[in-house]
């Protein structure tokens, strides 16, 4: 896929088929997170798959886009390891170029994805649900499937709007 095309034409996706993700497609999505560039090469992202039906209805509970969750085929619950950073904006930083790559390649393989961002008001039940250790702080979930059909719109600001200056 040409890249330009990825770029413009990923929607965030939030219908889903019930059609399964399988674990490889989502270890290849993951894989192209940690492709991403991190200050240092630092790699801070961690992540856990949720393919279980009854743990990603528990996750759902942790936001008020629980339908989202509850139709999705997988999760993507990324982290940042608080114990591997050495810059607080430059590791969230990375984690944020780290999972515009998840989405990308998403999209990529033919499936879709929102990330979620809301359920961080609850980060530390979705930690202690899944049993991980509080240095993992909780960055975002990604309700990954096969795309319901449907228009997905999206718009964004003219280009000339968010230059600043042209010197
Ligand atoms: C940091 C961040 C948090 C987000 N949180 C949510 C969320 O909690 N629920 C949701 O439905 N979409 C969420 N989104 C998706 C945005 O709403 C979406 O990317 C935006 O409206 C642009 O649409 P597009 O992705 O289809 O281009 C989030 C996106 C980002 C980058």
């Amino acid at each position: 896929m040409d890249i330009f095309e990825a770029i413009y034409n990923r929607r965030s996706v939030r219908q889903f088929t019930p059609e399964p993700v399988t674990l490889e497609d989502l270890i290849e999505i993951i894989k192209a997170g940690t492709w991403a560039p991190s200050g240092l090469n630092n790699q801070p992202w961690r992540f856990v798959i949720v393919q279980d039906k009854n743990m990603i209805a528990e996750l759902a509970k942790f936001t008020k886009y629980k339908k989202i969750i509850d139709g999705a085929a997988a999760c993507i619950v990324v982290f940042v390891d608080r114990e591997a950073m050495y810059n607080d904006v430059k590791d969230h930083q990375s984690i944020g170029a780290c999972i515009q790559n998840m989405l990308l390649a998403v999209h990529g393989l033919g499936f879709g994805a929102v990330w979620l961002g809301e359920i961080l008001n609850n980060r530390d039940g979705v930690r202690e649900k899944l049993n991980l250790p509080i240095s993992m702080e909780l960055m975002a979930v990604l309700a990954v499937g096969r795309p319901a059909s449907g228009n997905r719109k999206s718009l964004r600001k003219d280009v000339s709007e968010v230059i600043l200056k042209k010197i």
